[in-house]
């Protein structure tokens, strides 16, 4: 049965003529391929039975954002909670077979949730350097009433060597000052006065409180259950790699992760085993031919949660426009809907 949305809604849908249209993208491999075969595509298959097949010592940067360890149905295909040792073997065994693939100065990336996250760390250790853990602050849904509410994911972070890429300075955040403190010559004292308001630049930390979970009113929201931000991706994309790199990621689900390499001119990559999610992929990577913003980065700096007019001030202008494709050409009662890019959270 079709959703009915309300007509602010920005959520991008595939209608049946985007499946029939963005599935003409797709590619699936029967044999071992060159780089210059998979870059710029969503490979629709199963990870198992393609991680062979792709080019040897090619990636840059890893994100992998699996399935955790509980029961999910991925558009009705359903992956079922298992033991911690038997999610550990499911880990192992993609990561093993991936290994190939990555350059020695490779970064990986590995999400999950306090369910996955130990087995992560201990295959993670067996294969790469663990180089951190991130914790991000992943607020929805109601509390239980026998146990604490869960609102944060991990992302691992690891490298395959000591030789790496981490630019610091390109993911800054700009917060706030709350306590505008100054030195003893009445100067400020670590932060910036600046006619949009008094802002800290301050180095990125472990823990991520800036991000909300995409959301109906956002374009970059889909109906995939499990999407990440784009803006959570685009910290991880930043900070560890360089324009031009090969990103890649083996469950790609809606393709953030290459709609965010796409924006921030970094070649791309993904597996994904369901074709309607490849087909969300491909829109979105059509979107962002038109639209490169990514909600809460901008100037160059992350912000906090719900300072669209600080950025707006602080950059001069509105960010351009954003039409999410679900609006696009559409019409609602006679008229071309047109809606406000932002959502409340940017
Ligand atoms: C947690 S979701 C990834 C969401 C993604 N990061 C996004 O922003 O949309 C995991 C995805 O892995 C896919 N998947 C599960 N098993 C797979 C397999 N064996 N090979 C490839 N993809 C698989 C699921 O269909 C699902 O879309």
């Amino acid at each position: 049965m079709k959703k009915i949305r309300a007509p602010r809604n920005r959520t991008t849908i595939l209608t049946d003529d985007d499946r029939e249209y963005y599935s003409r993208f797709l590619i699936t491999l029967e044999k071992k391929a060159a780089l210059n075969e998979i870059v710029g595509k969503t490979i629709n298959q199963d990870i198992y039975d393609v991680a062979d097949l792709l080019p040897d010592k090619s990636v840059d940067l890893l994100i992998a954002d699996p399935p955790y360890n509980m029961n999910k149905a991925f558009n009705g295909r359903q992956f079922s909670k298992k033991t911690l040792d038997e999610y550990e073997e499911w880990l192992d065994k993609w990561i093993k077979a991936l290994l190939h693939i990555l350059k020695p100065t490779a970064s990986i990336y590995i999400c999950g949730d306090w369910q996955s996250s130990t087995a992560i760390h201990r295959v993670a250790q067996k294969y790469f350097k663990i180089r951190n853990r991130i914790t991000w602050e992943r607020e929805k849904g109601r509390g239980a009433k026998t146990n604490w509410k869960n609102c944060s994911e991990d992302i691992w972070f690891c490298t395959m060597s000591n030789d790496y890429t981490f630019n610091v300075d390109s993911v800054k955040m700009k917060r706030r000052v709350i306590a505008p403190y100054k030195n003893d010559e009445g100067e400020p004292k670590d932060w910036i006065n600046t006619s949009a308001g008094k802002f800290r630049i301050t180095h990125p930390s472990n823990l991520w409180t800036d991000i909300s979970i995409p959301f109906w009113s956002m374009p970059e929201n889909t109906d995939h259950p499990t999407q990440k931000p784009e803006k959570l991706i685009a910290k991880l994309i930043l900070a560890s790699s360089n324009e031009g790199d090969i990103v890649f990621d083996p469950f790609l689900g809606s393709g953030t992760t290459s709609v965010v390499a796409k924006k921030l001119n970094r070649l791309y990559s993904g597996v994904e085993i369901d074709r309607d999610y490849c087909c969300l992929a491909e829109k979105r990577l059509a979107m962002a031919d038109e639209e490169k913003n990514i909600q809460g980065y901008s100037g160059g700096y992350f912000w906090e949660r719900n300072t669209l007019s600080e950025q707006i001030k602080s950059n001069g202008k509105k960010p351009k426009k954003q039409i999410g494709s679900y609006q696009k050409g559409q019409m609602v009662n006679g008229k071309l809907t047109s809606f406000s890019p932002y959502g409340c959270s940017r």
